[in-house]
Formats: structure tokens, sequence, C-alpha cells
């Protein structure tokens, strides 16, 4: 859940669920070391990092973040870590449309499992490789709408959006 810590403090722990391969190392990586690695390695289990921001309110924010590991053969540990969370952010990546369906996937398990108050974020990740879309912002922004969650593309390669993906996470507490 989120904690209050007072006035001007806020602690969120945030999962990261996805297909393997999708980014969500990438995208936790640029967001608290402004860094990319173009040969990241599969997560095993799951990696724990935090990262403090302050809003433009100057509201500070610390985000506990776990980033599971997206492969089939770990996904019966998942509810370890969306248990409690108070933001879950579900990625795909924009070129292949496999990982969309498996994003679907874990917004069902959210639904049934979740804390019925997390705030869910779409995130169509590889935003940089356009040319080679397979999933529209079209149909992603529909299936967002329909699910109660916000919807997103970032680049972690780029570093498009990914800042703002965090920060729109804050304001259903705010
Ligand atoms: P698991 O840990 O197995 O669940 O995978 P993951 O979702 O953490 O994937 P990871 O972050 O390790 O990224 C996999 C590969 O995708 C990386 O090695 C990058 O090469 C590539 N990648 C990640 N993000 C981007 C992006 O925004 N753009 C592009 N072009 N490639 C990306
Ligand atoms: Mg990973």
């Amino acid at each position: 859940q989120t904690e209050v810590l007072d006035s001007k403090n806020l602690r969120i722990k945030l999962v990261l669920l996805g297909d393997s391969g999708v980014g969500k190392s990438c995208i936790v990586l640029r967001f608290v070391r402004g860094q990319f690695d173009p040969s990241s390695k599969v997560t095993v289990g799951a990696s724990f990092l935090s990262q403090t921001i302050t809003l433009k309110d100057s509201t500070s924010v610390k985000f506990e973040i776990w980033d599971t590991a997206g492969q089939e053969r770990y996904a019966s540990l998942a509810p370890l870590y969306y248990r409690g969370a108070a933001a879950a952010v579900v990625v795909y990546d924009i070129t292949n449309p496999e990982t969309f369906l498996k994003a679907q996937f874990w917004v069902k398990e959210l639904q049934k499992h979740g804390n019925p108050d997390i705030v869910m974020a779409l995130v169509g990740n590889k935003a940089d490789l356009e040319y080679q879309r397979e999933v529209t912002r079209e149909e992603a922004q529909t299936y967002a709408d329909s699910n109660g969650m916000f919807y997103i593309e970032t680049s972690a390669k780029t570093s498009d959006n990914v800042n703002q993906l965090f920060e729109q996470c804050t304001e259903g507490d705010i």
C-alpha cells in the first residue's frame, strides 16, 4: 500500500510484470540509474531496487520496486511481489503481439488477486522501434480504458516517458 509518511513524503511499493524480454529490467535501470544495458540479462526470481523522486509540488516519493522475472517458470512467484503493491506496471513490447496477450493475462490475475485499490499501468515498451510496431496504440488504449488502467508508451533505450510512467503511478494517491 502507499504509505503516507507525512504530508510531503510518500512510499509506494510498485511491481513490474510482463513477458520475458519486454524490457522491465531496462525500464527500472533507466529510472534508477539513468542507464541502458543492451545486453541486459534475464531476471532470475525477482530483483529489488528503490528510487526517490521529488514531484512538482515538492512531495518526495520513495518507490520500492520489485522487478519480477517474466520467464514462465517464475510465474507462480508473482503473487509474492504484487500482494500489497500500491502500483502494478504491466509491460509489453510494441513489436510483439504475444507479449500484449501476456500483459492481458497479468491484468486479469491482478484483477482477481491483487489489492483492489491498486493503480495499474499498461506500458508499451520499445517505442523507439516504431518501424517494427505490431500492436497499435489504439488497441492498447482501448484495452487500458476498459480495464481501469492508464496507458503509456516508453523506451528504456531512449528514456522516452520512463520518468513520466513512474510519476503517473503516484496520481491515484495524491
Ligand atoms: P525478464 O527479466 O526475462 O523478465 O526480461 P525483462 O522484461 O526484464 O527484459 P530486459 O529488461 O532484460 O530487456 C530485454 C532486452 O530488450 C534488452 O537486452 C534490450 O536489448 C531490449 N530492450 C529493453 N528495452 C528496450 C527499449 O526500450 N528499446 C529497445 N530497442 N530495446 C529494448
Ligand atoms: Mg528482467
